[in-house]
């Protein structure tokens, strides 16, 4: 039987951090074994919101880079740059003309944005740039963090309508979110997701954070007045978000951490959980410093070659559904 296809995609903004690699990049990784997995780098969709260009250009290798440090292998995965293969910004267009405004209006990281950085068409019609995405590799499953969902029902009810219009064409695409660190919130704010447009850095853990920065972000995290370890997401929502962190990295249950830690202090319970992200980190940073700027560019290079030959053969049929074929 043929593999499934996944499909994903990362912003090169800014420093990738641990709610990206626990809510959505290792799934990415995890992935590999069982489908045919095709990630990419946003790189359109960084330019939504004011940037730098050459900051951008860094951003985008050093994304790649970071990706591969954390598993994403070029041998098993399709890994490419968006802005490389133009099919993604031409099956957008088609469906904008398919998308009702209503469904834009509601999304809530577009009310965000549009709060900071003003109405503008691109960050607008975000949402069906990735819808685009997706659909044009046909994609039947989606590796994220639970923010997308709402980007990703519009991607479902994109692909129901061509299909409706124009005869069975897309897969309906699947969220795969995990169980837990599908939202990891700030270390200064656990109300708030932890996010690259954070303003105080000490609210993420970047993957490329020394031993001594992770050990000061743990020790500073934002928790609350009792004393107590316990699991309560809405009153100990600081405690909960460490306890999620520190059963991923370790492979133990919330409830065996809990019962050896209730009693422990909060400062103890930091350091622990600090120590074993460190150690979490480190094959990672390793991995990155072993990788060469200009291996990995030829990788991304090529990457967009195979992406082009792949998503061409999709568009051809999608153009001659909507009329516009050869
Ligand atoms: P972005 O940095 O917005 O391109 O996000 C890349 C991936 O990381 C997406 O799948 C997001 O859903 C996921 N992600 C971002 N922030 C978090 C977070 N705080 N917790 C869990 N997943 C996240
Ligand atoms: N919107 C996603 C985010 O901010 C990034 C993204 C763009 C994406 N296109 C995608 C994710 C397609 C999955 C599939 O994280």
């Amino acid at each position: 039987m043929t593999k499934q296809t996944v499909f994903s995609g990362i912003q090169p903004t800014g420093d990738v951090h641990i709610g990206n690699y626990l809510g959505a990049l290792r799934n990415w990784v995890a992935l590999q074994d069982e489908y045919d997995t095709i990630y990419c780098v946003v790189d359109l969709h960084a330019t939504t919101v004011p940037y730098d260009p050459k900051e951008l250009h860094d951003s985008r290798i050093l994304t790649a880079k970071l990706l591969m440090a954390v598993g994403v292998d070029p041998s098993r995965s399709l890994l490419y740059f968006q802005s490389q293969v133009p099919q993604h910004a031409e099956l957008s267009w088609i469906l904008g003309s398919m998308t009702p405004l209503g469904a834009l209006n509601r999304m809530t990281q577009y009310k965000e944005k549009a709060e900071k950085v003003g109405q503008m068409l691109g960050l607008y019609s975000y949402p069906v740039l990735m819808a685009a995405d997706i659909l044009v590799h046909k994609a039947h499953a989606v590796p994220v963090g639970d923010d997308q969902t709402q980007h990703l029902e519009l991607t479902r009810d994109l692909a129901d309508r061509f299909n409706n219009r124009f005869g069975e064409t897309f897969p309906i695409p699947e969220q795969i979110t995990p169980k837990r660190g599908a939202r990891i919130m700030s270390l200064q704010d656990p109300t708030a997701k932890m996010s690259k447009s954070d303003g105080d850095p000490r609210g993420s853990v970047l993957l490329l954070d020394s031993a001594d920065t992770i050990v000061k972000k743990f020790k500073t995290a934002v928790t609350d007045s009792e004393r107590e370890v316990r699991y309560d997401r809405e009153k100990k929502a600081g405690i909960s978000n460490l306890l999620d962190i520190f059963s991923i990295y370790t492979g133990r249950s919330v409830e065996d951490l809990v019962d050896e830690y209730v009693d422990a202090g909060y400062g103890p319970f930091k350091e622990a959980v600090a120590e074993v992200v460190v150690g979490g980190l480190a094959p990672i940073r390793n991995a990155f410093n072993s990788l060469d700027d200009e291996d990995v560019s030829r990788i991304m290079a090529r990457g967009a070659l195979d992406a082009r030959t792949r998503a061409e053969q999709e568009m051809a049929d999608v153009r001659r559904r909507v009329g516009l074929g050869a």
